[in-house]
């Protein structure tokens, strides 16, 4: 028994890790391990050898699996002061300068919008960006054979035969928040949608995924004029001036009549995009009026509610507040083009801090 003990109390003392401690274990005091073979023995004993044996052998067992766990402790402690040891940090240190990431325009730009319309009393509404024709076209007062469906270059997402699920599209603009939006909250509702929408389209001003912030205002007695005061005051806190040139066209779309497209005044001399100077408009926003079946549709009564409507270019209000001539630098991830157009991480845009400073 004592020659049990030692082997068995050295082999614990020199285990190296966990696993080999569970093979001693095993080895030792395990349902077939060397202590369990000696306890079978005590049948063969006299009862005078066996009360000496017995209590000597539970002894044994109690002895070595206490050093096992003495053992594993050890182990682990050994393991964490290793760990300290190796992983440390020197939290002295000076943080450091150079800025690594930056916020993309896009995303800034969104924010500063988000910003605007937060002020006055539009709250902010997601949708999918894949969505269903239905949503994208149909409610939207444009029927399968509407030519604007061709005109949106729109990208379907491939069905595969027996499929009979709704066709999927890729959204082809913000407008399907509309419907969901008047479908979750009914009317009242003042929400605008920021977000990415996708056109077969590439060139200077068009890429295939580009964004457009939508806003929609439901109400009583809402009109026209109220959707060119949100417009002008939008772009006026945007741009940060007290007055930009704002061009109302008469337009056309089959979600809202009558229907307006906005163009900003700006000027392209020299390759540099200018804005409020110049000759040259560039097209930002399409609106007017909720057409009276895009409320039945979202489960509005038009007859007791009006709205406006309204889908802006992110992409192409960004390009005129920081000057990026070329849309397609947005998507490129150029590090050096990131670097100089990115903002810092902490530059959150507000009302009273200053959109952009
Ligand atoms: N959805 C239109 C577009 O992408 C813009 C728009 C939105 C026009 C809302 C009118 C009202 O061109």
């Amino acid at each position: 028994m004592d020659d049990l003990k030692a082997k068995y109390l050295t082999q614990i003392a020199d285990a190296a890790n966990e696993a080999s401690l569970e093979d001693i274990r095993i080895a030792a005091v395990g349902k077939k391990g060397e202590v369990a073979l000696k306890m079978r023995e005590l049948g063969k004993m006299t009862p005078e050898e066996r009360q000496v044996a017995g209590p000597a052998l539970n002894a044994l067992k109690d002895e070595i699996n206490s050093a096992i766990s003495a053992k594993k402790a050890a182990l682990a402690d050994a393991a964490l002061d290793e760990r300290l040891r190796s992983e440390w940090l020197d939290v002295t240190l000076p943080t450091r300068t150079q800025r690594r990431g930056t916020i993309h325009p896009i995303s800034q730009v969104s924010e500063e919008v988000t910003a605007i319309f937060a002020e006055i009393g539009f709250s902010v509404a997601e949708g999918p960006r894949i969505d269903t024709d239905w949503y994208n076209f149909d409610a939207l007062n444009i029927p399968g054979h509407h030519p604007a469906r061709a005109e949106m270059d729109t990208f379907y997402m491939h069905r595969a035969e027996g499929d009979n699920r709704p066709p999927h599209v890729l959204r082809t603009h913000t407008s399907p928040v509309q419907i969901r939006s008047m479908e979750a909250t009914g009317a009242p509702t003042r929400i605008i949608c920021p977000g990415g929408v996708y056109r077969a389209d590439y060139d200077q001003t068009h890429t295939p995924m580009f964004h457009q912030v939508e806003g929609l205002a439901i109400d009583k007695d809402i009109s026209m004029a109220n959707l060119k005061w949100v417009l002008e005051e939008f772009v006026k806190s945007y741009f940060e001036v007290d007055g930009v040139d704002l061009r109302f066209r008469a337009s056309h779309f089959p979600f809202t009549e009558p229907s307006a497209e906005v163009d900003i005044r700006c000027s392209w001399e020299g390759g540099t995009l200018k804005v409020g100077e110049g000759d040259d408009w560039l097209e930002i926003l399409g609106s007017g009026m909720v057409h009276p079946k895009v409320l039945e549709a979202g489960g509005i009564d038009p007859a007791e509610w009006q709205g406006f409507a309204f889908g802006m270019g992110i992409d192409r209000i960004a390009m005129l507040k920081y000057g990026v001539p070329d849309l397609r630098a947005f998507f490129d991830s150029d590090l050096r083009w990131l670097r100089h157009y990115g903002f810092a991480a902490l530059d959150v845009p507000t009302l009273h801090g200053g959109l952009s400073r």
